[in-house]
């Protein structure tokens, strides 16, 4: 089973090019406009992403072979040449089809606002990123990765959104020291439905810079109606730029729809081998809903059992892992947030994980 980088189903710019050099320059220009990309040495290793790709770049060594190889008519096709190299002329760009030639170096600011042009913009009101978690036991884990992600979002300063959606959980509210904070829980929230605009729901729940959150009072535990989680989903999709919900591991209509809405779904697994066994349970009750869903496995491993190995027996990605963290234990029971010193295992994964899920560098990212 891959490790896989986390682009929460986002279709990267492919370059196609077997030029090493005119790579290593492709590949630099990528990582300053902020995005990977995909790499296909030849047309017939670019034609299954050719047409769903935001912005090809064609080197200048393989347009000849994409003639021959009659890829379909698209747009954002660029071709792409080094000074001084083989010439990426307009007379065969126009034969492939490409509506821009660009020379290295000459061109490379233009290229890299070609490249930027592909990131999701968050700042502009564009969808908000969902990202759920999932324990694959009781006390997996699984309330303290999705306060660590949404305070590390925040920390960016994303608008971040964290929603408490385990009516039998301890309260993220504990998790994160904010039960006194002032606002909305989910009781008074039940009555919600999609006639709630994003913007005054997000009003009225209690929060701290550029992260509010939707949890459980102290009272009886209810059940979270579905029209409820659908009006928050939209409040995180439409009004802020990241959204995370901790999700029951036995799924309700409420888990389902945000399950569906994920672009990140992460299930935590302590590396132990009763906990691999109950989370297989749990993956397939939530896989069939979310086919970005993806495995942290934490530790310590008491007998042995590998990350990979849990992965390959859970058959789902690995996202990460989180080295045993004592420090953070204490931490958690006098109150303070986890992830917030930006500082160790926990902050160092969510930091990781927000950048690829947003495409936005994480101050104090490791
Ligand atoms: N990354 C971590 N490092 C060290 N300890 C952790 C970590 N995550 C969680 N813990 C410990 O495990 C406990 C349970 O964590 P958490 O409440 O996040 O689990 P959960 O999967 O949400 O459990 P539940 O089944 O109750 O919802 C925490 O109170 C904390 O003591
Ligand atoms: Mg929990």
């Amino acid at each position: 089973m891959p490790t896989r980088t986390v682009s929460a189903g986002r279709r990267l710019p492919l370059v196609v090019t077997s030029d090493g050099e005119l790579l290593d320059e492709l590949l630099r220009l990528a990582a300053a406009a902020g995005t990977e990309v995909e790499v296909a040495a030849d047309p017939a290793a670019a034609r299954s992403r050719w047409s769903a790709a935001p912005l090809v770049l064609v080197g200048a060594d393989q347009a000849e072979a994409c003639l021959r190889a009659r890829l379909a008519h698209r747009t954002s096709l660029v071709l792409v040449g080094r000074a001084g190299h083989v010439d990426p002329g307009w007379e065969i760009a126009d034969l492939v089809g490409a509506q821009h030639v660009a020379v290295l170096p000459s061109a490379e600011p233009w290229v890299v606002d070609r490249l930027g042009e592909t990131v999701p913009s968050l700042g502009a009101g564009g969808p908000g990123r969902v990202l759920t978690v999932i324990g694959g036991r009781g006390g997996a884990g699984a309330s303290v990765l999705a306060g660590g992600l949404a305070i590390t979002a925040a920390r960016r300063g994303l608008r971040t959104l964290l929603v408490d959606a385990d009516p039998l959980g301890g309260g993220l509210d504990l998790v994160l020291g904010w039960e006194e904070l002032e606002g909305l829980r989910w009781p008074a929230l039940r009555q919600a439905d999609g006639r709630v605009d994003p913007p005054s729901l997000v009003r009225a729940l209690p929060s701290r810079d550029d992260l509010v959150m939707i949890s459980w009072d102290r009272g009886d535990p209810v059940h979270l109606p579905v029209d409820a989680m659908a009006a928050a989903l939209d409040a995180g999709r439409r009004g802020r730029d990241v959204m995370v919900v901790d999700l029951p591991r036995q799924l309700d209509e409420a888990a389902v729809i945000a399950l569906q809405a994920a672009d990140l779904g992460l299930l935590i697994v302590p590396a132990e081998l009763r906990a691999t066994a109950a989370a297989a349970r749990v993956a397939r009750s939530a896989a069939p809903h979310c086919p970005n869903l993806s495995l942290v496995v934490r530790g310590p491993a008491p007998g042995g059992l590998r990350a990979r190995e849990v992965s390959r027996s859970l058959d789902l990605p690995l996202v990460g892992t989180l080295r045993p963290e004592p420090g953070l234990r204490r931490a958690l029971e006098r109150g303070e947030a986890p992830a917030a010193s930006g500082h160790g295992p926990l902050a160092t994964l969510c930091q990781r994980i927000i950048r690829e899920v947003t495409g936005t560098p994480v101050a104090g990212a490791a």
